[in-house]
């Protein structure tokens, strides 16, 4: 097998990094190491910046977030008894940001890929990396007990946090930057109304809380845990109680709760690889990169590194200058750190770390002083619809 671009991994920075490849005449294959059920299983973030919105729409895979998503203009950070809503329309000049499930923006991806007849193989077992110093990289992996070698010219290790590609990078050329946090995030996912049209954001003396939701008539909650905390060990009713122990009381009056459709306890981290290129192979998304999920910038980042690599190899295809590649991973790093910086924040200020009575009042100092200064709201907004995409020369 021979392809320009060999993609690795199917989740959002693949998928969206094939089409906007294959729109721009670029032939590339993805090898995914499981099935599109279980890519399609995983319950992530539901909060998209314009940036990613217009990408999904130059990538022909938008029609559907157009119909079913929800446009938001703000939401509410509530602590200390108050109600504060960042009015992100407002604040940036009109930019608001679109609530769609990950899992649509998946699926919106596979059957725009399907459509293309672009080629994936999924459940690929034991995909490594060769020779990407060289110019003849190759991808060699087993389907159905066939070894196969696919050449290419670059390859885009998509594969997430424990994929292969960023393991395959020479350990005295990478260097790794990490914070992990002392809690978990419990999140839960209901077939009942949303308690408000808005996200809810909750600095509580008893631990965070976040109200989201997927569309009218699917809720997305989640609590601060601990992390030695087992699923098992919250009820659906554990749930909702803890849950509205730490929402305005007011709020937690009109709590619609039912059974939970899906349960699950994730770790929070803060993790860089620098850098994000080691001769043909590029680093994209959760591969190179993780933050907490409290600014939700995740999928939002996957997206504007996928802008970048896809730009640069564009410009590389089209002009023939290898050069121009040089840049991805500064441009890419420029704004990561960013957004880090932002959902390291958001975490800070929002969480329970332990009792410590300090910590406490300056997260309250700190909440207080940014709700109510225009310049500190400007900020949140700013930094919440989603910094300008670094440009490409
Ligand atoms: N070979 C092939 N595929 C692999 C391998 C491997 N060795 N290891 C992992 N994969 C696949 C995974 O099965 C997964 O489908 O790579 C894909 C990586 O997808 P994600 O983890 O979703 O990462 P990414 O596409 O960068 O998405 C960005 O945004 O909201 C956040 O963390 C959230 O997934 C989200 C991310
Ligand atoms: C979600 O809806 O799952 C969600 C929304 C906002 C976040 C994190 C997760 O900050």
């Amino acid at each position: 097998m021979k392809t320009k671009v060999a993609i690795i991994g199917a989740g959002p920075s693949g998928l969206l990094l094939g089409q906007l490849l294959h729109k721009y005449g670029i032939d590339n294959v993805i090898l995914e190491a499981r099935t599109p059920e279980y890519v399609l299983g995983r319950i992530r973030a539901g909060v998209l910046e314009q940036g990613m919105v217009d990408m999904l729409h130059e990538a022909g895979a938008a029609e559907r977030m157009d119909r079913e998503g929800h446009v938001h203009e703000g939401f509410t950070l509530s602590f200390n008894g108050r109600e504060e809503r960042i009015d992100l329309k407002e604040l940036t000049g009109g930019k608001t940001v679109m609530v769609y499930g990950q899992t649509e923006v998946t699926r919106d991806l596979m059957d725009a890929r399907k459509a293309a007849v672009a080629v994936t193989v999924y459940e690929a077992e034991n995909v490594q990396l060769h020779d990407f110093y060289s110019d003849k990289p190759r991808v060699t992996f087993t389907k159905d007990g066939e070894e196969c070698t696919l050449e290419c010219d670059y390859i885009a290790g998509c594969d997430g946090f424990h994929g292969v590609s960023r393991k395959s990078a020479p350990a005295d050329k990478i260097k790794c930057f990490e914070r992990v946090y002392p809690f978990g995030w419990l999140g839960v996912l209901s077939r009942t109304r949303p308690v408000a049209p808005e996200l809810i954001y909750a600095n509580h003396e008893r631990g965070f809380a976040l109200c989201s939701m997927r569309n009218d008539h699917l809720s997305r909650y989640y609590v601060q845990c601990s992390l030695d905390d087992k699923v098992e060990d919250w009820s659906d009713e554990r749930f909702w109680n803890e849950l509205k122990a730490r929402l305005p009381e007011h709020v937690a009056a009109r709590l619609e709760t039912g059974p939970s459709i899906e349960k699950s306890i994730a770790p929070l981290r803060s993790f860089v690889a620098e850098p994000m290129q080691f001769g043909r192979m590029f680093l994209v998304g959760d591969a190179a990169h993780i933050v907490p999920p409290t600014g939700a910038k995740g999928l939002n980042l996957a997206a504007s590194d996928v802008h970048t690599l896809s730009t640069v190899l564009r410009k590389r295809y089209e002009s023939g200058d290898e050069n121009v590649l040089a840049q991805y991973s500064e441009l890419a790093l420029r704004r990561i750190w960013k957004a880090e910086r932002f959902s390291w924040w958001m975490t800070s200020l929002l969480h329970k770390f332990g009792d410590d009575p300090f910590t406490q009042r300056i997260q309250l100092a700190d909440l207080d002083y940014f709700t109510n200064s225009e310049a500190g709201r400007r900020t949140i907004a700013e930094n919440y619809v989603g910094l300008p995409y670094e440009k490409v020369h």
